[in-house]
């Protein structure tokens, strides 16, 4: 019997069907395993980043000068000029940190780009765009004078369609969100500013994500608040998906993760040793420090004790009518390890670890200052003069005496192709591309200008383009290109006679359409939309404003309907077979440029090349496996929110892969003006002769990113693609394997591991090769604790998505 048999049936326990939540034994997630004590740093380098160890000793130096107080300055959040503030500290030179919002632009700037969504790039299977965008963001970020950029974002993964913040993140793929996770981070640090992944860990839900105050505090006096919604996951579950895209965020040698709101086992995100001591400085060997979300923190030296390393904002009191909020550390932390309570190498720890990664970023030199048009928190955008924090700032040198700094440069041109790439293609009965179409129609309102402002922040507005989502990951704009201004200039260079309707109640109205638009047009484009935002999870998967109606009525009068979508995440869109809707192109939330985005891919200046970084299913009740979490507010149960992550492994299309669903649109898939054929016979070659069952030799030390062996590669998988079309195009080849049967029952059927972006002419063909590390072929082991090679057959499959396999091959170990 193959060893993982007994692991596989202890991942299930007794239970027939991973289906189930009635096996699911709630006592064992009541808590989460203590590990302590929280790991010192070492300064061990990361795969893509070096220079640690030398930061370290920077950091060792300037740290053993700093008063007790001044070390926890630099671990509490303070008030000043940006959304996060660590005060400056002027006996030391120190000039403070700014941390902005994140993820797509830095939020509430003046003259800076707003980029697309993390869920477009996604889209784009791109790495070298990921990277770019990485890239650009850090320079925005650093020539307004933040430090700190909070992103990328890998939770929410994606466990449930509804979450409200899908969007900020890439996929629920883990591993397609770890690499734009790594190649996002190398763009931005490669620019000298920090990068902080987000939010660690399991962080899957809005509803309920902070503690509410209870309605009965007098009845009850005992509970006065019901915890945040405790997201009870199994330990092979949180390694294989949640963790996974952190792992190669700490591997590409991000300076920073941010806790969560949510509890994992009953035990706040923020103050969970398990996963911050345990998990990620432990197992991952994470060198740079944890930050809390904004008012995450729920305790002190708890927190510090589980390796909390900097509170976020701090005390701060940004009504004065409301009460402030604790830091938890400040003058506490202090008093803390004055008494004994705290050890002071534990401080010392923190305090270097956050210092070393600003000396690694070389942010000690000639760092700008702050613009003040960049905003502090929660929103304001102009410093108050009055703020008693503004004369520290200024004398330290903090402050840019320069303000509205224009940080765009060139950046619209990547916004726009970077905005094309993430716009898939789902449906072409060959009305696309457009070519000098003599008259049509642009309808629905997400075609228009935006018509309440700039500064999209946390409303679901009727009339206008959806650029991005709401919420703290929205933006400022300068500019928004929408849909039909760029579709206008388009058609006047054409000769093209455009009519439009913009208003969704007209469109559904009888008549509506038929009797205002002549003559029926070539062609009709309808943009439809569905707002997503932090804060608040959808409520469905409809389209907002009647926008399935709007498609309806609009398909029964022009035989020609082309569907644009403009949303955060999957949609249910019943009428995607209808026979007049001729084609459907998924816009997601692509920044900017989304007009001139859109324009390119429909008149085909830019072949589509985005592909579904989610699984698209026929009815919202299909994708019930995630479900969120909402249960009635118990004033008597200060536990009483909980959310069971019963569907373990089988979220997306693991899920439907697992229990054989057909879907009208897999994951991985998506239309291109050209086709491509993959040869049946591919090479799999091992790389070496040595075997990788089992568990490789552990590390002695930490390493980032976790045992180095992981990541070695282990096969090779070489694959043919050929442009068997009349146009140039970009394949996106991709590999998923099949974990032999000793992975155990509930193991998802195929899993990605491999893809890339090519471009090919037409008749051009070319040879793409994947390479498998050995975490690719690995289960997380749940009695050893550690990645381990199961034995057996290993599939492979190489395709166009998760159902277009094209070869198929196999190894064994
Ligand atoms: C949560 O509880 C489950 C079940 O006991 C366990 O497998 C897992 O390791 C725990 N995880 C954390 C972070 O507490
Ligand atoms: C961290 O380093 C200090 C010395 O600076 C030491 O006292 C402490 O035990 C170390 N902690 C761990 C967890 O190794
Ligand atoms: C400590 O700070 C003083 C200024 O107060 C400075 O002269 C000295 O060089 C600093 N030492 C180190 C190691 O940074
Ligand atoms: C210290 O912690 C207590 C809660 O125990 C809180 O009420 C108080 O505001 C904290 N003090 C600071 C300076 O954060
Ligand atoms: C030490 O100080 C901390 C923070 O104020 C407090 O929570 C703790 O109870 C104190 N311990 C002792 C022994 O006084
Ligand atoms: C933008 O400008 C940079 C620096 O001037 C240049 O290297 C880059 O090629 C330009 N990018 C584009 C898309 O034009
Ligand atoms: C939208 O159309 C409806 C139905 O025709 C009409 O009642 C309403 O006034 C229109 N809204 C605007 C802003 O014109
Ligand atoms: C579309 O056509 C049908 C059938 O002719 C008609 O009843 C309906 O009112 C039209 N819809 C609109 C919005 O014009
Ligand atoms: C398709 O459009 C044509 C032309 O407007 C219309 O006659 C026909 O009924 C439509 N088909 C459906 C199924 O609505
Ligand atoms: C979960 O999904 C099922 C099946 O669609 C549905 O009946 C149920 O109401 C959903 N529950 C919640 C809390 O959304
Ligand atoms: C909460 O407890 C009070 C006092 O025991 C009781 O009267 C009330 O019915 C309880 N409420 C709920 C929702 O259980
Ligand atoms: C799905 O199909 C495969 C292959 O036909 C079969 O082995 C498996 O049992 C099916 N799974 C379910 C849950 O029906």
């Amino acid at each position: 019997m193959a060893p993982l048999t007994t692991l596989a049936a202890l991942f299930l326990g007794a239970v027939a069907s991973v289906e189930g939540a009635q096996d699911w034994d709630s006592a064992a997630f009541a808590t989460s395993p203590p590990v302590y004590p929280s790991p010192n740093m070492t300064g061990a380098d990361a795969a893509s980043l070096s220079g640690w160890a030398a930061a370290l000793e920077k950091a060792e130096a300037f740290v053993a000068n700093l008063t007790l107080e001044e070390k926890v300055s630099l671990l509490t959040g303070a008030p000043g000029p940006c959304v996060g503030n660590i005060a400056p500290i002027p006996r030391v030179g120190f000039k403070g940190l700014c941390l902005q919002d994140g993820p797509l632009a830095i939020r509430q700037a003046t003259y800076a780009s707003v980029f697309p969504a993390g869920l477009s790039t996604a889209a784009s299977w791109d790495r070298d765009l990921m990277k770019l965008r990485g890239q650009y963001i850090g320079e925005e970020f650093r020539g307004k004078g933040s430090q700190v950029y909070l992103g990328p974002v890998a939770g929410p993964l994606g466990r449930s369609a509804l979450a409200g913040r899908n969007w900020e993140g890439f996929s629920p793929d883990p591993y397609l969100t770890g690499v734009a996770m790594e190649e996002s981070i190398i763009g931005v640090q490669s620019t000298g500013v920090q990068a902080v992944a987000k939010h660690w860990i399991a962080y899957e839900q809005e509803t309920q994500r902070n503690p509410e105050d209870t309605f009965d505090k007098d009845t009850i006096p005992s509970v006065d608040q019901i915890m945040s919604v405790s997201s009870n996951v199994e330990d092979r579950t949180i390694h294989e998906l949640y963790t996974w895209p952190f792992a190669n965020a700490v591997r590409a040698g991000v300076a920073s993760v941010m806790c969560s709101y949510n509890r994992i086992n009953g035990s706040y995100a923020c103050q969970n040793s398990k996963t911050m001591n345990g998990i990620l400085k432990g197992e991952l060997g994470f060198q740079g420090y944890t930050m809390s979300d904004w008012m995450g923190t729920h305790g002190g030296v708890a927190s510090v004790e589980a390796g909390l390393d900097q509170t976020m904002p701090g005390a701060w009191n940004w009504e004065p009518t409301l009460p402030g909020v604790p830091s938890w550390f400040g003058g506490n932390l202090t008093k803390a390890v004055e008494n004994g309570t705290v050890a002071e190498s534990r401080v010392d720890d923190m305090a270097k670890r956050v210092m070393t990664p600003f000396y690694l970023l070389g942010q000690d030199e000639g760092f700008p200052g702050v613009d003040a048009s960049s905003g502090a928190y929660p929103m304001n955008n102009q410093f108050e003069p009055e703020s008693d924090w503004l004369e520290s700032w200024t004398a330290a040198g903090a402050i840019n005496t320069e303000s509205n700094v224009d940080v765009r440069s060139n950046h619209s041109k990547l916004i726009r192709e970077l905005g094309a790439a993430g716009m898939v293609l789902i449906k072409n009965n060959g009305a696309l591309p457009l070519s000098k179409p003599k008259d049509i129609a642009v309808v629905g309102n997400a075609a228009g200008d935006v018509q309440n402002g700039l500064y999209y922040h946390d409303v679901n507005y009727e009339p206008g383009v959806l650029p991005v989502g709401g919420g703290s990951g929205s933006a400022r704009f300068e500019n928004v290109v929408a849909p039909l201004e760029a579709i206008k200039a388009r058609a006047k260079a054409d000769g093209t006679h455009v009519q439009y309707i913009l208003n969704n109640t007209r469109l559904v109205t009888p008549g509506g359409f038929h009797d205002m638009i002549y003559p029926v047009p070539e062609a009709c484009l309808v943009f439809v939309k569905a707002w997503a935002s932090e804060g608040a999870d959808r409520d469905s998967l409809e389209l907002d404003w009647q926008g399935n109606e709007v498609v309806e009525q609009v398909a029964q009068n022009c035989s020609n309907t082309i569907v644009i979508t403009n949303s955060g995440g999957q949609n249910v869109i019943p009428w995607h077979s209808h026979p007049n809707v001729t084609a459907i192109l998924l816009a997601h939330f692509p920044g900017e440029e989304f007009g001139n985005s859109v324009v390119d891919v429909l008149y085909g200046d830019v072949n589509p090349s985005g592909r579904l970084p989610y699984t698209l299913a026929e009815k919202e009740s299909d994708y019930y496996f995630a479900n969120i979490t909402s249960s009635v507010s118990n004033p008597n149960d200060t536990n009483a929110w909980q959310a069971d992550f019963t569907e373990r492994l089988l979220i997306d299309y693991r899920h439907f892969d697992y229990y054989n669903l057909s879907v009208p649109y897999e994951f991985g898939f998506g239309l291109s003006y050209t086709n491509f054929s993959l040869s049946p016979s591919i090479t799999v070659k091992p790389v070496s002769n040595s075997s990788i069952a089992g568990v490789p030799a552990p590390t002695t030390s930490a390493v980032p990113g976790g045992n180095p062996a992981l990541w070695e590669d282990v096969y090779t998988v070489t694959a043919t693609v050929k442009n068997t079309g009349a146009v140039t195009g970009k394949a996106v080849p991709q590999l998923y394997i099949q974990l032999p049967a000793s992975a155990g029952e509930g193991t998802p059927v195929k899993q990605l591991r491999g893809f890339t972006k090519i471009e090919l002419t037409p008749g051009e063909e070319k040879t793409v090769t994947f390479t498998l590390a050995r975490r690719d072929l690995s289960i997380w082991d749940v009695v050893s604790q550690e990645w381990s090679v199961p034995s057996g057959t290993f599939g492979v499959h190489v395709g166009f998505s998760s159902r277009d396999i094209k070869a198929k091959s196999s190894f064994s170990i």
